[in-house]
């Protein structure tokens, strides 16, 4: 596996690859890579012939206050679990190099930009956005896997490749998660012993909204947030910021659940910061067709 951190070299090595008729598979990454990273890298080896991850915590989607000087860095388990699930090449530039002048330009998909996670950590997906669209200005023509553990980035990111015509293709893969359900996230690390514990209970405060929506006919959109309201406050480590039924192409609330939502939740277990998400379906309305 070969390590790389000028953008000129990584283009060219890919230029290469592709010239020889190769497809790229890219999986970005903040580092701190985990199980989900590893499925994500494992999936990419197994559809692609070149795959290369990048590791860079970028500084524009951290507001202030938040954990990016504490964020998990460490470089040689990083290459180590990249080399063990199958990639071919790591681009690990630094912050001097991805920025060296702090960018005029920055990309913003509005809207989708502007629920959720958004509203709690105002500038994240600008930051985001910025970045993936820079990383894939440098990858190029490639197929780029994301976690639908971050749905609402999954989405920007897909509606940023539509309207600047990248060409790259995104490929959503499933959420990982420990055998309590815990979404695997670089962030776990952060969890005490007893926060630990107390981690599932955003994932089963979806599961009662599912529940309600799929056994118990629930369509009012507010009545299934109390549900997963109701169900995270029982955990006394956990402060929910938001418990929403969101329509899956927009992130808007429906006025009445009639077809797949995504069921997004966010909050706090002691001081760490977890988000996560679920499909979930209304039953089909007898004598449908
Ligand atoms: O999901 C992440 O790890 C980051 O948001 C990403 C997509 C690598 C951009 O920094």
């Amino acid at each position: 596996m070969k390590v790389i951190d000028e953008p000129a070299a990584l283009r060219a090595v890919l230029d290469e690859a592709r010239r020889l008729g190769h497809d790229v598979g890219f999986v970005p990454t903040m580092g701190a890579l985990h199980g989900g990273h590893r499925s994500l890298v494992r999936r990419a080896v197994a559809e692609c012939d070149r795959v290369v991850v990048s590791l860079f915590v970028n500084p524009l989607q951290f507001g202030p206050g938040e954990d990016f000087e504490s964020y998990p860095r460490d470089l040689a388990a990083d290459l180590a679990q990249a080399e063990e699930a199958g990639a071919d090449l790591v681009f690990a530039p630094s912050t001097r190099t991805m920025y060296p002048e702090g960018p005029l330009t920055t990309v913003s998909v509005r809207y989708l930009s502007d629920a959720l996670e958004g509203r709690s950590r105002p500038g994240h997906f600008d930051g985001v956005a910025t970045v993936v669209a820079k990383l894939f200005a440098i990858v190029g023509p490639c197929l780029a896997y994301f976690g639908e553990k971050d749905y609402q980035q999954l989405l920007i990111v897909s509606r940023l490749v539509h309207d600047l015509s990248f060409p790259v293709t995104v490929v959503p893969c499933p959420t990982i998660r420990e055998p309590d359900g815990l979404a695997l996230s670089s962030r776990n690390a952060y969890l005490s012993p007893d926060d630990r514990k107390a981690a599932p209970i955003f994932y089963w405060s979806l599961l009662a909204g599912k529940r309600a929506i799929e056994e118990n006919g629930v369509t009012d959109p507010a009545q299934v947030s109390a549900v997963m309201q109701g169900a995270a406050g029982r955990e006394g480590r956990a402060r929910l910021d938001y418990a929403q039924v969101a329509r899956p192409h927009d992130l808007c609330v429906p006025q009445v659940i009639t077809s797949e939502v995504r069921l997004m939740i966010a909050g706090h277990v002691g001081r760490t910061r977890l988000i996560d998400n679920l499909v979930a379906s209304p039953p089909d309305k007898e004598g449908a067709p």
